[in-house]
């Protein structure tokens, strides 16, 4: 049987799902950590206010790590002279040697050491002995393991506790995966438990301890082979109480999962016992699954008719009796009776007005004769409940005009995890939905995460995309944290759109071609995929990019049922290069249209000949209709394409 192994490991998560079952383990990888600015920490930077201004008696330090980063705080507004002065003006706690080290390491010398097992009634024991309490203020830093018997026994005591929380990693926004591996390990179902980073044990024993469940967990690791990727991270889980049984010669993920694997059984061996029964737990999900969680088709949707139309089955890979078309921006200025309503009202009204935009979108399904509608909106309306402006100047396209440039941005940015601030679009996605035919499938869609992110960077469309790369490159951290929000943010809106109605939905990734296949694995893939993987048990998953033909297999890994592609290359090619399981949309070229109607119909010909009737396949153009584009020859491609596919099912 394959050893389980579990992760805490967040950036580089996908990699290490990779690596274990490389050496022949099944993974469940648990992201742990999100970084937080320092400065952001505003508890703690009240706490140096109160600390200068001679407002606290005593500071509790309980851990050294905790030590470290409340100074680092603290450095960033005061002197080191300022703060001598102020903490030699308190008591200072140490509880154990930890932070005792840490203290007498900046120098402190007057410091009240409690030694091992500083527990929390030793502690009082200690402080008790410096005089009354009553009255003081005492300062009690907090980080990973509970401080419940010192605050309540200082609280007893008549003192005023003032609590700082010492973290330098917030949990992930997204606590799923956390929740599942604690379960995991809780019920025994995890044969080795990796910790690859010295701050992990501190967020996952503070996330046990917040479900109530650090006690089982800290016992159930004594049942689990513990392994830690090199010295320092093997000194914290000490000092955290988790003893390490396996630390690999030298400190890299590699190394770690090659040793864990190898000496696992071994261990694992000598140090188990009896089982506590508990229920079943999925170990590679969807997210880590070779195939990228393909192997599990989309459930059929629950209204028969939509489940049994052409588009949806295509989407399952199921053989149509003809192959499904509908058209990217097949609502918009080519209509005469689309520029009719917008000389009337603004795209944004649009956009925001539920009967217009059903209107809109019906019009176009009825007008064309298309197998799927798409909801009318624009991928641009989500920056605005995330705090962003949004103005469609006339001719110029979409304008941001407070974008995201410094890091400071990044943190000001909402995530809106519910998709609040978006109901009219579900809205016109519920009023939509009751005006379509009952047997035409409802497309919801959003900006894939690049795309959104570089709307938001550059502030407008951009050639060659400077802020967006900067930021990628010099400011790592700030671009990991506005993709996890823009990640986040996504979910809460996709999950929402297909609970308001919609049946499939589109990930728009027009702009990802700019970057390099490295790049694009490094910075992009890792969000994408989340969505991905976070929206397919609601609905099967389009995900789209233009100019993307050096990384398609890429895109694939995402776990997207239906890849669409542009153009540039040939679809066959494109499907061969991702293999049978992805379905495949496109890839008529749009300008195309402009031509005579023999050469659509030649065109759309060798488009359908090189998907070959294979099931799977979804007529499209391979980006947006163009303005100007003649409505008569978009008609007649669909009709065209209905025509030559039309094929008897065997
Ligand atoms: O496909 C549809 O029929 C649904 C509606 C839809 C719109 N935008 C309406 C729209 C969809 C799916 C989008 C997606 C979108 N929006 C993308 C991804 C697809 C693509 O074309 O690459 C992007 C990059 C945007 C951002 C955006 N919105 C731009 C760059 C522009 C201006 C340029 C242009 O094509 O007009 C818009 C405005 C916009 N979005 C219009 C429409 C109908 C035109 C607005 C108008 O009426 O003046």
């Amino acid at each position: 049987m394959p050893l389980r192994i579990v992760s805490f490991e967040s950036r580089r998560n996908l990699e290490m799902a990779r690596l274990i079952e490389k050496n022949g383990g099944q993974a469940l990888v648990a992201p742990s950590l999100q970084e937080v600015p320092l400065l952001d920490n505003h508890e703690a930077l009240l706490f140096g206010r109160k600390l200068i201004a001679g407002e606290i008696d005593g500071v509790v330090f309980t851990t050294g790590a905790g030590t470290d980063v409340l100074f680092g705080i603290l450095a960033a507004g005061y002197s080191q002279e300022q703060l001598s002065d102020a903490f030699s003006k308190t008591i200072l706690v140490a509880r154990g040697p930890k932070p005792l080290a840490a203290l007498r390491g900046r120098g402190f010398q007057k410091i009240l050491a409690i030694d091992d097992p500083a527990t929390g009634h030793q502690v009082l024991t200690g402080l008790d002995a410096t005089g009354p309490l009553r009255g003081k203020t005492v300062a009690v830093l907090e980080s990973g393991s509970p401080s419940k018997e010192l605050v309540d026994g200082l609280a007893e005591r008549g003192a005023r506790v003032f609590r700082v929380p010492v973290y330098r990693w917030t949990l992930p926004a997204n606590l799923e995966p956390l929740r599942h591996a604690l379960h995991a390990v809780i019920g025994g179902q995890a044969d080795i438990v990796l910790f690859t980073n010295s701050n992990q044990i501190q967020q996952v024993l503070r996330f046990a301890q917040e479900e109530g469940m650090e006690k089982e967990f800290r016992e159930a690791l004594s049942q689990t082979v513990v392994a830690s990727v090199g010295p320092v991270c093997t000194e914290f889980l000490d000092e955290y109480g988790v003893p390490v049984d396996l630390q690999p010669e030298t400190p890299t993920m590699d190394t770690l999962v090659e040793e864990a694997s190898r000496k696992g059984p071994a261990l694992l061996e000598r140090k188990r016992r009896g089982r506590i029964p508990y229920p079943e737990i999925k170990f590679n999900d969807a997210q880590l699954d070779p195939d990228c969680g393909r192997a599990q088709r989309p459930a059929p949707t629950k209204d028969p008719l939509i489940s049994l139309s052409p588009l949806m089955k295509a989407c399952r890979r199921e053989a149509t009796p003809y192959t499904p078309i509908w058209l990217m921006r097949q609502a918009g200025r080519y209509m005469k009776e689309y520029r009719d309503i917008r000389d009337r009202h603004s795209f944004l009204d649009l956009c925001k007005d539920a009967d217009l935009a059903t209107e809109v979108t019906v019009y176009a399904v009825e007008r064309l004769g298309v197998d799927a509608a798409i909801i009318f909106s624009d991928i641009l309306v989500l920056v605005e409940p995330m705090g962003l402006s949004l103005e469609y100047a006339k001719g110029d396209g979409p304008i941001i005009r407070n974008p995201i440039r410094l890091a400071a941005d990044v943190s000001r940015l909402s995530s809106v995890k519910d998709g609040s601030g978006l109901e009219f679009v579900y809205d016109a996605i519920r009023k939509t939905r009751k005006s379509l035919p009952v047997q035409i499938p409802l497309i919801g869609f959003a900006g894939a995460p690049f795309t959104l992110a570089s709307y938001m960077i550059e502030g407008q469309g951009s050639r060659n995309f400077i802020y967006t790369k900067s930021m990628m490159y010099t400011e790592p951290d700030a671009w990991h944290r506005l993709m996890e929000k823009i990640t986040q943010s996504l979910i809460g809106y996709l999950s929402a759109q297909t609970s308001a109605g919609a049946q499939v939905v589109q990930l728009f990734d027009s702009w990802v071609g700019c970057l390099s296949p490295q790049d694009y694995r490094k910075y992009v893939l890792p969000y994408t995929r989340q969505v991905v993987q976070a929206i397919r048990p609601l609905s099967p998953v389009i995900y789209f990019g233009t100019d993307t033909a050096m990384f398609l297999e890429s895109m694939a890994e995402t776990g997207c049922d239906v890849l669409g592609v542009d153009w540039r290359i040939d679809l066959d090619q494109a499907w061969s290069r991702v293999g049978p399981e992805v379905a495949m949309q496109g890839n008529l070229d749009p300008a195309v249209l402009f031509a005579d109607l023999p050469e659509i119909r030649r065109q759309a010909k060798r488009i359908l000949d090189q998907a070959g009737g294979r099931p799977g396949h979804i007529f499209n153009l391979g980006h947006g209709v163009l303005p100007n584009t003649p409505v008569g020859h978009v008609k007649a491609l669909v009709d065209a394409v209905h025509e030559m596919s039309g094929r008897s099912l065997k």
